[in-house]
């Protein structure tokens, strides 16, 4: 794909990047780590061509790359392109979710397969049409595979982080970026733009971080402190007092959330 950022990407339109890839890979590896059962499920072909969306630093996409023809590479961040690019992505771009059904070189039937890994519930703002541009850039009979947040997942830390805006007058449903569907509903989303679900399921995941609440919230949970942003010790306080309510989180030093994946396979009809 041609790409007029190749050396300086910018963020996707009207998009603020609050990503950081250097604090992605510090407290993050986890998940590209989780991410072999969604792999195993795409099972990716020597012959195929696949679009990896919400690619982040290109952890996952590199190892599509082994296992395929090529893979096209796309998030909405120009922080986490620029690492991808930098670990060695082929063909890495700055593309938002939401914009595919309109592009141009991507939505035009010529991929065998989309990928998705832990991403496609950041795309809360129209995840229907988020699936639309999913489906345009399929060629007839190609698949859609993903795992992302699904329904009641980490609700520990999110209702800790809802209790800590609301007590201090925020209404937190304003800061909250994410999207965690059921099973039914988003079952619905697929079969509703022209996919047959072959597979559909929450999967419960208890998870070791490789960091703690607080360096997980710093990492994740930007948009709830938003509100804080001019205030530095605000902003702490308000990580602390989640990480602190959340103290039995953690076992032997070692801090876990639960996770929850709504993990598919649809096919193009
Ligand atoms: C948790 S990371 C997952 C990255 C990678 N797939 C992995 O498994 O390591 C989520 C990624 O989704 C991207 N993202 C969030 N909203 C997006 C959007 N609207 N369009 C495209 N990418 C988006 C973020 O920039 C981030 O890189």
């Amino acid at each position: 794909m041609t790409d007029s950022s190749t050396t300086n990407p910018t963020p996707a339109a009207g998009n603020e990047d609050k990503w950081s890839s250097q604090m992605y890979s510090k407290h993050a590896s986890f998940v590209p780590a989780l991410g072999g059962p969604v792999v195993q499920l795409l099972a990716p072909q020597p012959h195929e061509r696949i679009l990896d969306l919400g690619a982040g630093d290109g952890v996952l996409t590199l190892d599509l790359e082994k296992q395929c023809q090529s893979v096209v590479a796309i998030d909405s961040s120009a922080d986490m392109i620029d690492a991808a690019r930098k670990n060695g992505c082929k063909d890495a771009h700055v593309v938002d979710g939401h914009d595919l059904v309109d592009h141009e070189e991507l939505a035009n039937g010529q991929f065998d397969a989309v990928f998705s890994s832990a991403a496609l519930h950041w795309m809360k703002k129209d995840p229907v049409r988020v699936i639309q541009g999913v489906n345009k850039c399929l060629k007839p009979g190609g698949r859609f595979v993903a795992e992302c947040g699904g329904f009641m997942n980490i609700a520990e830390v999110r209702t800790g982080l809802h209790w800590a805006l609301k007590k201090r007058g925020f209404n937190p449903e304003e800061f909250d970026p994410w999207f965690f569907p059921g099973v039914q509903t988003y079952r619905k989303m697929l079969e509703g733009q022209g996919f047959r679900v072959d597979s559909i399921e929450l999967v419960p995941r208890l998870t070791k971080l490789n960091t703690d609440v607080a360096g997980w919230i710093d990492t994740f949970g930007f948009s709830f402190l938003k509100p804080f942003e001019g205030d530095v010790e605000e902003r702490r306080k308000v990580i602390e007092e989640v990480q602190a309510n959340l103290m039995f989180s953690a076992d032997d030093g070692v801090w876990h959330i639960m996770y929850q994946r709504l993990r598919f396979k649809a096919v193009k009809v």
